[in-house]
């Protein structure tokens, strides 16, 4: 199986759905091949990655056996609609329902170097499927005075997933997104998260910036949207990266990083 990665947050808001979209365009232009797995029946990440509203199967048919996960990619991503809340409380009743997504996406590992798994923003039977797919889990925070306690949530949910389900899951680390680190509130979320979690918070912040939702809007990448800020997620994707011992395609994540800002990175 490939590196399958979920990325995952205690609240809503905090810029989980960005930043698999992020990665997953950082991911595919050094020529890794990704699969991107919306797993939030608010379908954020589908329409982000340009799937017409009426795209079927969906994650939800996967779900609930309608579909192979196979059948339900349509260009590197198995969509999901409203439809998945309806499926998530269907499945609540069933055998074996935090093992859905996993046997589901065993089938088609083989044609991926990575999956990305976007979950919902709550800590229920969703998010609980996508860490017993994964063998990774990300945590996005956003930089706000309880970032601290929402990681620590997300984490218990975690180490349940890993003590019962999925001995194999390791924690990949947290990030802290939608920062502005002149305000008092990012800074102290940075240092407090640093003093209880030490390496595994990245390095590198995603600093906030109201051109995420416009290039959202425009359909279009922040890579090609505000390249200067794209450097951001470049850094995040190759600490990733370094993290999965994945060595090879952080030179094309260098050589973007060059193209985005010359002068540090020759620094
Ligand atoms: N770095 C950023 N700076 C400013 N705004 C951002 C940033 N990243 C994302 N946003 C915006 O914040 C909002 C929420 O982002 P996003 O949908 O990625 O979060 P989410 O965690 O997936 O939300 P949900 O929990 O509802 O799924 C969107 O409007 C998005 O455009
Ligand atoms: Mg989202």
């Amino acid at each position: 199986m490939p590196a399958t990665i979920a990325v995952l947050s205690q609240k809503g808001g905090t810029g989980k759905t960005t930043a698999v979209r992020t990665l997953t365009d950082v991911l595919r232009r050094v020529g890794l091949s990704v699969l991107a797995v919306d797993l939030d029946p608010q379908g954020n990440l589908s329409d982000y990655l340009d799937v017409a509203p009426e795209a079927s199967p969906t994650i939800a048919d996967v779900l609930s056996g309608r579909a192979s996960a196979a059948e339900a990619i349509h260009d590197g991503i198995i969509p999901a609609n409203l439809g998945l809340a309806e499926t998530e409380l269907a499945l609540g009743g069933k055998m074996g329902r935090e093992l859905t997504l996993r046997k589901a996406l065993r089938r088609v590992g083989g044609d991926y170097d990575l999956i990305l798994i976007d979950c919902p923003p709550a800590l229920g039977l969703l998010t609980v499927n996508a860490l017993v797919a994964a063998d990774h889990a990300l945590l996005s925070a956003e930089a706000q005075y309880f970032a601290m306690q929402g990681v620590e949530q997300a984490l218990e949910v975690i180490e349940l997933a890993r003590d019962s389900l999925n001995p194999d899951l390791e924690w990949l680390g947290v990030v802290l997104n939608i920062v502005d680190m002149r305000t008092r509130h990012s800074r102290e979320a940075y240092d407090s998260l640093r003093r209880h979690f030490g390496d595994k918070l990245i390095p590198t912040v995603i600093r906030s910036s109201i051109a995420y939702a416009e290039s959202a809007e425009r359909a279009q990448s922040i890579l090609d949207y505000r390249p200067d800020l794209a450097a951001d997620y470049l850094q995040v994707a190759d600490e990733l990266l370094r993290r999965l011992e994945m060595d090879k395609p952080r030179r094309g994540v260098k050589k973007l990083l060059r193209d985005v800002q010359p002068a540090q990175a020759s620094a």
